[in-house]
C-alpha cells in the first residue's frame, strides 16, 4: 500500500506541532526562533532504520539520483547503464548529469538480466543503476559482482522498494550509494522527496554540500559566512517534509506486515495456469504489488476490467507503462537505446499489476483471486 492511506491524524499533529514550536519551515539555521532541526532528525531515523553510516534528506528520489551520480564523478561523455523497466526519472538524472543512459533488458525478476548488463559494459561505463522495481529486489548482488570485475560504481534507485531486503540486508544499502523517494505513490511518503544512503564519507560529504548551494555548514562560522570548495545546487528538504516523513517511516513495519497478508493470499491462491513474477527466495519483498502474466489479450482484458470494477485498478502496468518502459522514450534515448528494449515491452505487456492496497481487506483479496480464477478457468 502506498503511504498515503495512512496518512492521517499523526502527520497532521506533526506538522501543528512544527508550528507550535515556532515554524521555521527551513532545515538551516533560524537558532532562536526553532527547537528543533527535523530533517536532521529523520536523516538519524532513517540512517538508523537502513543502518548506513550516512543519510541525506534531499528534495526528490529524482534530485537524488543526479546528485548521487555527480558524487561519483559521472561526466559528459560517460555512459551509464540502467534497466528497461523503470521509471523515466533515471533517464533523466544521467541525461542532466550530461551522461548517455544505456538500456539494459530485464529478466524473470523483471529487474536487471546480469547477461544483458555484462553485454553493455564498454570503456565509457561509469555506473551501473540497477533499480528495484515494484517491491522486488533485482539480482544485486551478482550485478555487485559485475561492477567489481569491471571497476564500475553501482547505484541503487531503490525507490519503488524501500523496506526490501535480501539475506536480511536493506536494499538502497548494497552498491557505493543507494537512493529512496517519498513521493506521493510510495510506500511511505512526504509529499515529495529524497533520500541517499551511503557509507563513504567522501560520498555523503560531496552530496552535502552539492545539495545545498555548497554550504559546508563548517560549524566554526555562521551560515552567512559558511566556507565551500565546490558549487552546487538546491534539493533541499524542507522541515514540512521532515516531520511527515519521520511518522511515515515509523509506519513502514506495519505498512510490509499488512501488505505481506493480502499478497500471500493472491500468491497462494492464484491459478497455476499462468506464471507469477519470480522473486528471489532469500529476498523479502515490500508486497506492495502482485503481478502475473497473461499471454492471452482477451483473457488479459477481461481480468484487466474485474480489477477496475472492483475498483483494485491496476498499479503502473498496464496502465502506465508508457512511463515504465524504456521502448516508449523516444523523446529521451538514442534510438539503439529503445528499440533495445522492445523485449522487456515484450514481458511488461503480459503482466497485470494488481495493487495491494490497506483500503482493501483480505476478505476483498479472497474475493478478487476467486473472481479472477473463475475468468481464467473459463
Ligand atoms: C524507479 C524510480 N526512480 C526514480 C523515481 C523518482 O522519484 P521522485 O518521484 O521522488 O522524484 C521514481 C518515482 O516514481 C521511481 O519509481
Amino acid at each position: 500500500m502506498p503511504g498515503y492511506e495512512l496518512i492521517g491524524r499523526k502527520e497532521k499533529k506533526a506538522v501543528s506541532k512544527l508550528f507550535d514550536e515556532g515554524g521555521v519551515l527551513f532545515a538551516h539555521g533560524f537558532e532562536k526562533q526553532r527547537k528543533k532541526f527535523h530533517v536532521r532528525e529523520f536523516e538519524e531515523s532513517i540512517r538508523t532504520f537502513f543502518k548506513t553510516k550516512h543519510a541525506l534528506a534531499v528534495s526528490s528520489g529524482t534530485a537524488a539520483i543526479k546528485i548521487a551520480l555527480l558524487s561519483l564523478g559521472v561526466k559528459p561523455g560517460d555512459e551509464v547503464i540502467t534497466q528497461a523497466f523503470n521509471f523515466i526519472a533515471t533517464i533523466e538524472a544521467i541525461r542532466d548529469v550530461g551522461a548517455k543512459p544505456i538500456i539494459c533488458n530485464i529478466d524473470e525478476t523483471l529487474n536487471m538480466d546480469v547477461n544483458d548488463l555484462r553485454k553493455r559494459i564498454t570503456k565509457k561505463t561509469k555506473v551501473i543503476i540497477p533499480v528495484h522495481m515494484l517491491g522486488m529486489s533485482a539480482k544485486i548482488d551478482e550485478i555487485c559482482s559485475v561492477a567489481k570485475k569491471n571497476k564500475i560504481y553501482v547505484l541503487e534507485d531503490n525507490c519503488e522498494s524501500v523496506g526490501a531486503k535480501i539475506d536480511n540486508r536493506f536494499l538502497g544499502t548494497l552498491g557505493h550509494v543507494g537512493i529512496l523517494s517519498l513521493d506521493f505513490g510510495k510506500i511511505i511518503t512526504a509529499g515529495e522527496g529524497g533520500v541517499i544512503l551511503s557509507n563513504s564519507k567522501r560520498i555523503e560529504k560531496f552530496c552535502r554540500e552539492y545539495h545545498d548551494h555548497g554550504h559546508e555548514n563548517n560549524p566554526a562560522y555562521t551560515r552567512g559566512n559558511d566556507t565551500r570548495r565546490i558549487y552546487g545546487f538546491n534539493y533541499r528538504m524542507t522541515e514540512v517534509q521532515a516531520v511527515i516523513a519521520k511518522v511515515q517511516l515509523s509506519k513502514l513495519n506495519f505498512i510490509i506486515k499488512e501488505n505481506s497478508k493480502r499478497f500471500k493470499i493472491l500468491e497462494k491462491n492464484l491459478s497455476n495456469k499462468v506464471k507469477q513474477r519470480y522473486y528471489l527466495s532469500e529476498s523479502r519483498p515490500i508486497y506492495d504489488c502482485f503481478i502475473f502474466f497473461v499471454e492471452q489479450k482477451s483473457l488479459r482484458l477481461k481480468i484487466i476490467k474485474i480489477l477496475q470494477d472492483k475498483k483494485f485498478g491496476t498499479k503502473n502496468i498496464p496502465d502506465a507503462l508508457k512511463w515504465h518502459c524504456a521502448y516508449y522514450w523516444d523523446h529521451a534515448l538514442d534510438k539503439n537505446e529503445y528499440l533495445r528494449s522492445k523485449k522487456t515491452m515484450e514481458i511488461l505487456k503480459q503482466a497485470i499489476s494488481i495493487p495491494i492496497l490497506l483500503k482493501k481487506s483480505l476478505k476483498d483479496y479472497k474475493l478478487l483471486i476467486r473472481n479472477i480464477n473463475r475468468v481464467i478457468s473459463s
